[in-house]
């Protein structure tokens, strides 16, 4: 287990471990930059519809917002929001670009890095690979108030490492048995390994209105039996919203649109907007206020 794998972002760590294990980013930018890691247990669950359309709703509210694709492999991000990047990560990981350059603006207003696909490189985390990336974060993010990583799905260390680098880490899941029991798996490795107290949760795909509520109140209690932080209390689901599903999302992705300017009123975009204003006002008010 490496060090950056189980180090949580706190202000008390700001410069005080070495470039190899280096303090995290979040440590470093203002206290307003709020990074939070969009993850899931299992895959295809909407994290990134989610941080696309997030975003989207985030910089109509005024912030400003970047969008870092974090599924440094199997990158999407491009495909959903239609554009065809000429500068990835990858081109800045390997020296052939500036971080700049790789930085650009998403039909929603807000920026994005996206990251290239099909890449065997980034299925392990190499030396490399966290120190360029954790570099990258560390220079975005004080432009910014909010970052969202919109990671892979799973445990393994790439997700792992660019989750510990949020402040905040947002779980999505669906309300099918194996997405929980993913979710639940996930949660379980981010307390036990990040030390994590609570982790937010949006439930994506619900069927009906309430549904979303009572999953966390379900998974909850599962956390509360089996799974206890270093504090000693019961990692803390914080249930921030449901999505519904709806047709709109699909013919959007299909589109390759963005839902919030596509279909603004739709059930699925109403549910993001409800979203983005309960992060704004839980997540990213000023710190003083946190
Ligand atoms: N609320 C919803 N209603 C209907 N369909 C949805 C909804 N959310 C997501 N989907 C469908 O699920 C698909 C997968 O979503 P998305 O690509 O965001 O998942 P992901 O978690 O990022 O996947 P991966 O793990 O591969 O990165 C979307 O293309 C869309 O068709
Ligand atoms: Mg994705």
């Amino acid at each position: 287990m490496n060090d950056a794998l189980s180090a949580q972002p706190t202000p008390a760590a700001a410069g005080a471990t070495a470039p190899a294990a280096p303090a995290t980013p979040a440590a470093m930018a203002p206290l307003d930059a709020r990074i939070i890691a969009v993850t899931s247990g299992k895959g295809g669950v909407g994290k990134t519809f989610v941080s696309a359309n997030l975003a989207a709703a985030l910089t109509r509210r005024g912030l400003r917002v970047l969008v870092l694709d974090a599924d440094l492999g199997l990158a999407n991000l491009d495909v959903v929001l239609n554009l065809h990047p000429k500068t990835t990560l990858h081109d800045v990981f390997t020296g052939k670009a500036k971080l700049d350059e790789a930085v650009i603006k998403a039909p929603g207003g807000f920026s994005v890095v996206l990251a290239g696909s099909g890449m065997v490189e980034y299925s392990r985390l190499t030396p490399e690979v966290r120190n360029e990336f954790f570099n990258v974060i560390q220079t975005l993010a004080p432009h910014y108030d909010v970052v969202l990583l919109d990671t892979g799905a799973g445990i393994s260390d790439v997700v792992l490492f660019s989750v510990s680098l949020a402040h905040e880490v947002l779980i999505v899941a669906t309300p099918e048995p194996t997405s929980l029991t993913d979710a639940y798996a996930a949660i379980k490795v981010l307390t036990t390994q990040q030390k994590r107290q609570h982790v937010h949760m949006v439930v994506n795909q619900a069927a009906r209105a309430g549904d979303g509520r009572a999953i966390t109140g379900q998974l909850q209690q599962v956390l509360d039996r089996f799974v206890t932080t270093d504090s000693g209390r019961p990692m803390r689901l914080i249930h921030m919203g449901d999505i519904p599903a709806d047709p709109s999302v699909r013919e959007a992705v299909m589109r390759r649109q963005l839902l919030m300017q596509q279909m603004p009123g739709c059930p699925a975009a109403l549910a993001v907007a409800q979203l983005a204003n309960k992060l704004e006002t839980t997540l990213l008010k000023p710190a003083s206020n946190r």
